[in-house]
């Protein structure tokens, strides 16, 4: 079975990932800075699935650590999840976003090139199509990104497309992730944002713990059916498998693709609220404020290329991402009710 290396395999998407991978009997090796990831992360990954977990500590832009790992791990595959990923921030430093995630991109290329390894699964974004036409999306629908931390994934996609065109790399799959969610079943890895949460799900959790007060409902006023926001949920499990059929493809198959990973329906911000109270028990207040600037009304993707070509779909509902996310949220804050 291949080896693969797991760039930001420590954080959250990426952790997630390594389990499916290991599941399926690939070997794992997690490059991460563990700038975002907490250092317990690989101890917790062998404990929940009894394998071995390589782990190389070393920046992405570092390109004889990072090319010395790929020979040294005989590696077939890199999937390449470090990145900066917050819109504010990146439109407050957007040279520090250039440099992390084009630059760190580049460096990665070089280090592939050196030690041969020439085949690439890419954590892209939904992000890229900005304000859709209409939903559900599909991959050819036009990209218009409307901030830095969107630029930075285009950049990427194109430069991987480029790089197969010319030769110098052998199969990439960039993957548009619609909204990711929930955390394994076990809560042994989840996701930890540092701060004030500002996507949806971790600041529904941190309600629910009381570590907030209220949630606040960014607009009701939407051409939406219940006016707030419809986004495309998907579990953080479903994605992850989704990164192993998609690496399993592109080994078998060279090529530059694009693929959307999304369930293909829509949930609203109150739904959400709804449904996590339904699958926890708990409540969530909430108060309706303005829009939050930046914010598209809806947008869901059209998931059947995966289907087509991975034989992927989406399995686990909203009901699942709200039970998993909040296990791993109340077991953090030491809530023992789940
Ligand atoms: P994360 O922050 O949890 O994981 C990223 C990991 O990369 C972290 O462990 C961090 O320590 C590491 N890292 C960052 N910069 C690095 C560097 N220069 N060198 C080595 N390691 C570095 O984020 P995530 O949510 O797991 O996202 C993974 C990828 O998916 C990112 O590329 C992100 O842009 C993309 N993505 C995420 C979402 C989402 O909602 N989480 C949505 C769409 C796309
Ligand atoms: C945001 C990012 C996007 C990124 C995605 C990752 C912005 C503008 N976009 O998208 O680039 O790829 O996260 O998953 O930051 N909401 C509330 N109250 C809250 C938080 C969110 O009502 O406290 C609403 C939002 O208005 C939106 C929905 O919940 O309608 C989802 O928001 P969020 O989780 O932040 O995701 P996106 O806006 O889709």
């Amino acid at each position: 079975m291949p080896n693969i290396l797991l760039t930001g395999g420590a954080g959250y998407i990426g952790s997630h990932t390594a389990v499916a991978l290991l599941a399926r009997g690939h070997t794992v090796t997690l490059l991460d800075n563990f700038a975002n990831a907490e250092r317990e992360v690989p101890d917790r990954l062998a404990q929940l699935t009894g394998a071995e977990i390589l782990v190389v500590e070393a920046d992405i832009r570092d390109v004889e650590t990072v090319a010395t790992a790929l020979a040294d791990q005989n590696i077939d595959a890199v999937i390449h999840f470090a990145a900066l990923k917050a819109v504010g921030e990146s439109e407050a430093d957007p040279l520090l976003y250039y440099e992390m995630n084009i630059v760190g991109t580049i460096r990665l290329f070089e280090a592939m090139q050196k030690a041969g390894t020439k085949n690439l699964v890419f954590s892209s974004s939904a992000t890229v199509y900005g304000q859709p036409d209409a939903s559900p999306i599909l991959e050819n629908a036009p990209t218009r990104v409307q901030n830095i931390y969107g630029r930075t994934k285009l950049v990427m996609e194109d430069l991987g497309a480029d790089l197969v065109r010319t030769g110098f790399l052998k199969g990439v799959v960039n993957l548009r992730y619609f909204n990711p969610v929930g955390a394994h079943s076990s809560a042994m890895i989840g996701e930890t944002p540092s701060g004030v949460p500002n996507n949806l799900m971790p600041y529904i959790t941190q309600v629910a713990t009381g570590e907030r007060p209220y949630l606040q409902v960014f607009g009701n006023d939407y051409d939406t059916p219940d006016g707030t926001g419809v986004r495309d949920y998907i579990h953080v499990m479903d994605l992850a498998e989704a990164h192993a059929l998609a690496l399993e493809y592109i080994l078998q198959t060279p090529g530059a693709l694009t693929v959307n990973l999304g369930t293909g329906t829509g949930i609203s911000v109150l739904d959400m609220i709804h449904a996590f109270e339904r699958a926890t028990g708990r409540t969530i207040p909430f108060k309706i404020s303005p829009r939050r600037p930046g914010d598209v009304a809806s947008y869901y993707a059209n998931p059947s290329l995966a289907e087509r070509l991975f034989n992927w779909k989406a399995k686990l509902t909203v009901d699942d991402m709200c039970r998993d996310s909040w296990r791993w949220q109340a077991r953090r804050a030491g809530i023992n009710d789940v």
